[in-house]
């Protein structure tokens, strides 16, 4: 039996598994996913690696969620089919959160699914994405419509991607690192004050340290991975509101705003003050409520025509599955409005 590691290995020693994980596989073709941002990633990745040799094949899409599609996914088919991939081939995703569910998605699903490596290049795909097999495209505008539950047979986190990394991607991250610690109760105002200069290795791991021990004991979410959903609900609306409306944000900039949400529903004006402080909420206009909440009954969480949210009974408390109706979540979003 092929081994499999879906949890990460990290810096030189992952780059050792990942040669020995190559050997074994001793896929037939290799395809590198990157995106035009990413594709600079493979000068640092390429190298570092004995059994990457000249055959393999750069697979490269635009960046952004709008890759994230129908069209893309198709296309990518269509091009495993012309190179005669088959069910030994491996893609090797390198790039961050669209790049890691998107390449994903296609290789769990060409010829009922091959062989995947995640190399997250920024932090919000190293803490989250590339990390609990979840995958998936968007459909009709909404958010990974259509996935699947899929691990990947390696994670790599190489710390040597991160240097560059502009400030609001770090940002962006820095918003699920945060989740985790609301989720876990640990490290919070010390994780509320980190800067991107001061950021160790040691803080990557034990973020996704915490997701993974979640993912190990419900990997299929049907019960405590969907803490993982915290900020997400209004997170995901708003996401999709502000591309929709040709204001584009990062996808922790959403889980900021639904995390500020989330604390007020949760009764938790302690917590959201401190994150007002570094994170402060953006005002949602009074013609932005009734999109955000229409969006946010597509969630995948919702059971009954209801809208499912994640809070916390208290600080490092998670609970799920709870009942949030237009009322009260309009009446948390103005109390926000208010208090800027
Ligand atoms: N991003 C949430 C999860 O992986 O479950």
């Amino acid at each position: 039996m092929k081994t499999s590691h879906s949890y990460p290995f990290f810096g030189p020693e992952g780059y050792d598994g990942l040669d020995v994980l190559l050997q074994e596989l001793a896929p037939t073709k290799t395809f590198l996913l990157v995106d035009s941002n990413t594709v600079n990633c493979l000068s640092v990745f390429v190298p570092k690696l004995a059994q990457l040799d000249a055959e393999f094949e750069v697979l490269e899409v635009p960046p952004g969620e709008e890759s994230k599609s129908l069209e893309v996914a198709a296309n990518l088919w269509s091009v495993l089919l012309e190179y005669g991939a088959d069910r030994n081939s491996l893609i090797i995703n390198v790039g961050g959160g669209v790049i890691c569910d998107l390449g994903a998605f296609i290789a769990s699903t060409y010829k009922r699914g091959i062989s995947f490596i995640n190399v997250p290049t920024s932090l919000l795909a190293m803490v989250d994405a590339s990390v609990g097999g979840k995958n998936g495209i968007n459909f009709e505008g909404l958010k990974n419509q259509l996935g699947s539950f899929t691990q990947p047979n390696f994670v790599l986190v190489d710390p040597d991607f991160l240097v560059t990394l502009p400030q609001k991607e770090w940002e962006s991250g820095h918003a699920e690192m945060l989740k985790h610690a609301l989720l876990s109760g640990e490290r919070w105002l010390e994780l509320l004050a980190l800067e991107p200069e001061s950021l160790a290795l040691h803080d990557i791991e034990q973020s996704i340290a915490f997701k993974a021990e979640i993912v190990r004991e419900d990997f299929k979410e049907n019960g405590k991975r969907k803490m993982l959903n915290l900020g997400h609900t209004t997170g995901h609306a708003w996401e999709s509101f502000s591309a929709a409306s040709g204001k584009p944000c990062t996808h922790g900039a959403a889980v900021i705003q639904g995390l500020h949400v989330a604390l007020i529903l949760s009764g938790l004006p302690e917590e959201q003050s401190a994150l007002a402080q570094r994170y402060p909420w953006q005002l949602v206009e009074e013609e932005a409520l009734q999109p955000l909440w229409e969006r946010q009954l597509q969630d995948k969480k919702n059971a009954n025509g209801e809208v499912r949210y994640v809070l916390l009974a208290r600080f490092g408390a998670p609970v799920w599955d709870v009942e949030i109706t237009l009322e009260r979540w309009t009446q948390a979003v103005l109390a926000l409005n208010s208090a800027l």
